[in-house]
């Protein structure tokens, strides 16, 4: 077969590939697009994190922490950055606050696996410390590309400094805490970190309240 030849039978299997998805599509089919999209894109930022230095936090960390949970989640939780107990796996949320965390997407009736789970920083600030702004300037982006792959139809910040992050202001928790926000054309929740809740258990009642609105939005597909 010549190159012309066999240049036009690849641009005959393209055209064809092309009518069969644009048909499934029609047909209500999502999937082939979305999951080949979604996870091809998601592996190349997750390489991409696991050699990041784009900031000094990746000579202390054990683990980059990437993410955990469903990567066609209509959910996404996005906390701070990760603890000890998430350094030294690998994995967001598993500590105290975590095991909170899992508690509160079972009582939404839903599984860890069914949502997705990420942090605004993908490596352990030294003693806990709060993320400084320079971290956040240099993991944000990250962060705002697994948003874009995952497309959510909720995301729901844990604490002010997921807030903070995805609004670009110091603007304070109490002052968004469960209102309707958007971040690049998604809804956002904010609602309390789950570790402000282990030191201040009443105020998981606002946190239910904000839980059941994600629930009633969820539910209206
Ligand atoms: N707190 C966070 O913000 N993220 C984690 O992964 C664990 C605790």
């Amino acid at each position: 077969m010549s190159i012309n030849e066999s240049r036009k039978e690849l641009l005959g299997i393209i055209k064809d590939v092309k009518s069969y998805v644009k048909l499934e599509k029609k047909s209500g089919v999502e999937y082939i697009a979305a999951a080949g999209k979604g996870r091809a894109g998601l592996s190349e930022v997750r390489k991409e994190v696991f050699s990041c230095k784009a900031c000094p936090l990746h000579k202390t960390k054990t683990n980059y922490v990437f993410s955990d949970g469903s990567e066609t989640a209509k959910l996404m939780f996005v906390g701070e950055a990760p603890g000890a107990d998430e350094d030294l796996q690998g994995v967001p949320f598993v500590g105290r606050a975590g095991q909170l965390l899992t508690k509160m997407i079972e009582a939404m009736g839903l599984k860890r696996r069914d949502v997705y789970i990420c942090n605004v920083l993908k490596c352990r600030p030294p003693g806990n410390r709060s993320p400084l702004p320079e971290e956040v300037r240099a993991c944000k982006g990250y962060l705002v590309r697994q948003i874009d792959i995952v497309s959510p139809k909720v995301i729901c910040c844990l604490g002010k400094h997921a807030a903070q992050a995805l609004l670009d202001t110091d603007v304070p928790i109490t002052k968004v805490r469960g209102k309707e926000m958007e971040f690049n054309g998604k809804l956002m929740i904010p609602t309390y970190h789950p570790a402000y809740l282990l030191r201040n258990p009443p105020a998981k009642k606002e946190v239910w309240e904000d839980l059941k609105k994600i629930m009633k939005i969820l539910s209206e597909d």
